[in-house]
């Protein structure tokens, strides 16, 4: 591609950005404040939405279509105490094909909603070898080792500066908050760094040795590139990991997909939980 076509091409993104966000902005009663992209196993948060509004990725003009089985590919507008928020059920994985720009189109579109604060929710498996199945861990950072950064190509002043910040990509002050709500509610979290990858195979015992040299404490196929579209768009962020699996090299068993859901599952409960009381705590 030349120089024109790339420029074109982030057009054609901006004005497929915009498109959608119109659409939605017209049929949504409160523009959302707050955005939860729902990982493996937290689906049911969907329960606690009031006066929800679910619309499918299909019906959002410019929105891009999600073709993943077991992925429902649809947003839920509506309100969680008193909160105006949006659900994002159904992520664009790297590795299913999409470019970097398609993964993050839906931040691009919070954006333009205006939302302030965005929870992220994966599934990873954990590096540390005291992290134990089945428990959430707060993300206070990440690593990108995914090979590619969604900000590559033309920077659209409107949205962020060309080199943006990433001293504090997980804020500080909303992961202390979080803490609290998982301590009231008696649930342990671990706090870690979260490394992304490519996937979708899993790691081989030499790549979990290298990534926890880097000090990473958990590792996951998402994320990282929502994370950082979100804080070139001055985004705050949570972040939030089920751990599923170990991922500790010297004792690596066998790993399926259907394991990582199931314990996912299971975890989401808990971060559902711990997400709800984290929004009763924001003033
Ligand atoms: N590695 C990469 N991605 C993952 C894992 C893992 O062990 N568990 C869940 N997602």
């Amino acid at each position: 591609m030349n120089v024109q076509e790339v420029i074109q091409e982030m057009n054609e993104y901006v004005s497929n950005v915009k498109k959608s966000a119109k659409f939605l902005l017209e049929k949504v009663q409160k523009p959302p404040k707050i955005a939860i992209i729902l990982g493996s196993g937290l689906s049911g948060i969907a329960e606690s939405l009031e006066n929800a509004l679910s619309i499918s990725y299909a019906e959002i003009p410019g929105f891009p279509l999600s073709t993943a089985p077991g992925h429902k590919g649809e947003l839920s507008f509506g309100e969680i105490h008193g909160y105006p928020v949006m659900l994002m059920n159904g992520r664009f994985h790297y590795y299913e094909g999409y470019d970097m720009k398609t993964v993050t189109f839906p931040i691009r579109v919070m954006q333009e909603l205006g939302v302030e604060i965005l929870i992220v929710t994966n599934a990873a498996g954990g590096l540390d070898p005291d992290f134990e199945i089945g428990h959430p861990m707060l993300i206070k950072d990440q690593i990108n080792f995914m090979g590619l950064n969604p900000l590559i190509g033309p920077n659209v002043e409107e949205w962020g500066p060309r080199f943006p910040d990433m001293s504090e990509a997980y804020d500080k002050e909303l992961r202390s908050i979080a803490f609290l709500a998982a301590k009231e509610l008696g649930i342990g979290v671990y706090e870690g760094v979260y490394v992304g990858v490519s996937g979708p195979s899993f790691e081989t015992p030499a790549e979990l040795k290298m990534l926890r040299s880097f000090g990473a404490d958990a590792v996951g196929m998402s994320t990282v590139p929502e994370v950082i579209v979100a804080r070139h768009a001055g985004i705050k962020v949570l972040g939030m990991s089920a751990i599923t699996d170990r991922a500790v090299s010297d004792d690596l068993k066998p790993l399926t997909a259907e394991e990582v859901i199931e314990a996912a599952n299971k975890t989401g409960k808990q971060m559902a939980k711990i997400i709800l009381r984290f929004i009763s705590k924001l003033d």
